[in-house]
Parts: structure tokens; C-alpha cells; sequence
């Protein structure tokens, strides 16, 4: 599945350290197993998530507040019987781990290094986490039975190159009430997310799952929720403070899973 980010052919291990294509391109693996792939001298404008981000990322989820995104997401995709699967916007992991079974090639990437470095380490072996932009995947051509896409940027030309024709495409989308109860603290203006599915346009829609749960947050796990999110950046400072001096906030986490079909 992986390609080189200079010259688009398959990129393959090599040695368990070094990943190499037939023009003679070399990436070498970090300590912590990941590589690497984003195309050398690339315009850097975008990071992804830093590395605050992606901690608190990694703390909430590990309180288990996404259980039924992570069961019934492994479940859908269990169903496709993809021999391969590429996670695009991995963040650090924890969701990716669901999408691994024996036999399955798995690859994951995301444009933060941060991000990357902690997936790799908790996934280990069972899948190859990189660096790389969404508008650049490290996939060759049609090489991918399921793509996935859990809250992450989309590229509809990359999204359509890389899969396999007869393949899917499962699209993670906020639902309507997607962490409502942090949002109406944050802002005054508060509004239901509008549902919209990305590439829905693009590709016909064969499944759609709604996965939803209401939760009660203490103040620590409402503000990693915070720090998880653009909202950190975002949100006004008269909605932190209401954040900031709440005991409990009850959110519903809301996700909509569209299954596409590619067109075989
Ligand atoms: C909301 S997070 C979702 C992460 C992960 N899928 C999850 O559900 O835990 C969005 C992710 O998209 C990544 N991202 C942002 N821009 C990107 C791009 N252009 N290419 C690849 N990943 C990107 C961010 O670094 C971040 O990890
Ligand atoms: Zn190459």
C-alpha cells in the first residue's frame, strides 16, 4: 500500500528499518517506528495538531469517552472484509487500534509529528504510522480496500486515487449534537453541527450509522475535551471561564458514519 512521496511507487520495508522504491528513494524509520513521508521541501504552511493537542487527545480518549465510536467503527468496518486499510488523519492512535485485526495490512498517517510519534508507539508492528498530508498520501494508486477518515481533513482527488475500485470509503462526521453541552458553554451562539458529510458528493452512499452517547464530564476531562479540539484556539474567553468554573458538563458524543462505495 505505502509510496514513495518523491516518485509515487511502492515503497517497501526493507530491512524493518529502512523503506526504499525501485528509483532507489530512502526513508528511514524513527526510533519510535514511525517514517517520515512527507515529500522533502514541501511547503510546511500546515503542522496538524500540536503536541498539546494531541496529549489531551490521547488522555480523554483513553478514559474510554469514545467507546462507541471505537466498538461500532471497528464493527462497520469488520463487515467490508478489507484485506487493506489506510487511516487518514490517524491523530495518535487510539482510534487506528480499533481497525486492526491479523491478516490486515493496516497504514495510518497524519501531517502531525507529534500525533504520529504516539501512534506509532502504541501500535506497534500492527500498523505502518507516517507523516503525510492528506492533499499527498502515502498510498499507491488504487491499493486500498477501506479508507477511513475519523474527523480529519478530505481530499476527494486523493480519496479516489488511492482506493480500490469495488472498495469503500468510511467517513466519520460530527452529528448533529456532537459534544453539545462543551459548545454551549463556550458560546453564546450556540449551534447544532450541520450534519454534512464530506464526499458524500463524490461517491454513492451505501451505509450510514449514527453512534451516540451521553456522558457526564468532570472538569478535568471537559477541559482535555477543550484542549483536544480547535475550540482551544477559538473559543471566547468568557466561555473558558464558565468552562473553567463548571463542575460537571454532560455531552453527548454524536458521530455519523457513512460508508461510500467506490464504483468498481
Ligand atoms: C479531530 S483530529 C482526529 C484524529 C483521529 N482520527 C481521531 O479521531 O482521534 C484531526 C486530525 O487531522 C490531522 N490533520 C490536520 N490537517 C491534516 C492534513 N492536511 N493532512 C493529514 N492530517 C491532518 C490533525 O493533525 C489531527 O490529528
Ligand atoms: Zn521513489
Amino acid at each position: 500500500m505505502l509510496a514513495c512521496p518523491l516518485c509515487r511507487a511502492a515503497l517497501e520495508d526493507l530491512d524493518g528499518r529502512t523503506f526504499g522504491c525501485a528509483a532507489g528513494h530512502r526513508f528511514d524509520r524513527a526510533r519510535d517506528g514511525s517514517l517520515d513521508l512527507l515529500r522533502p521541501g514541501r511547503p510546511r504552511r500546515e503542522t496538524g495538531d500540536d503536541g498539546g493537542m494531541v496529549q489531551a487527545r490521547r488522555s480523554f480518549l483513553d478514559r474510554g469517552r469514545y467507546a462507541v465510536l471505537i466498538d461500532g467503527l471497528g464493527q462497520i468496518v469488520d463487515r467490508l472484509q478489507p484485506r487493506t486499510v489506510l487511516d487518514v488523519g490517524c491523530g495518535e492512535g487510539t482510534i487506528t487500534a480499533a481497525l486492526v485485526r491479523a491478516g490486515r495490512e493496516v497504514v495510518a498517517f497524519d501531517l502531525s509529528k507529534p500525533a504520529v510519534r504516539l501512534a506509532a508507539r502504541r501500535l506497534g508492528p500492527a500498523a505502518t504510522c507516517c507523516v503525510a498530508g492528506v492533499t499527498e498520501m502515502p498510498a499507491t494508486d488504487r491499493s486500498c480496500d477501506v479508507v477511513v477518515s475519523v474527523m480529519s481533513p478530505t481530499s476527494e482527488p486523493e480519496f479516489l486515487r488511492v482506493a480500490r475500485r469495488g472498495g469503500h470509503v468510511v467517513v466519520v462526521s460530527p452529528g448533529p449534537d456532537h459534544l453539545d453541552g462543551l459548545r454551549r458553554l463556550l458560546y453564546a451562539d450556540y449551534r447544532p453541527h450541520d450534519g454534512e458529510v464530506p464526499l458524500a458528493g463524490a461517491l454513492p452512499v451505501v451505509g450510514s450509522a449514527r453512534l451516540r452517547s451521553e456522558q457526564v464530564l468532570d472538569r478535568e476531562e471537559a477541559e482535555l475535551l477543550w484542549a483536544m479540539t480547535p475550540y482551544r484556539w477559538n473559543a471566547p474567553a468568557e466561555g473558558v471561564e464558565r468552562l473553567r468554573t463548571a463542575t460537571t458538563v454532560p455531552v453527548t458524543v454524536d458521530f455519523v458514519v457513512t460508508t461510500l462505495a467506490v464504483p468498481g
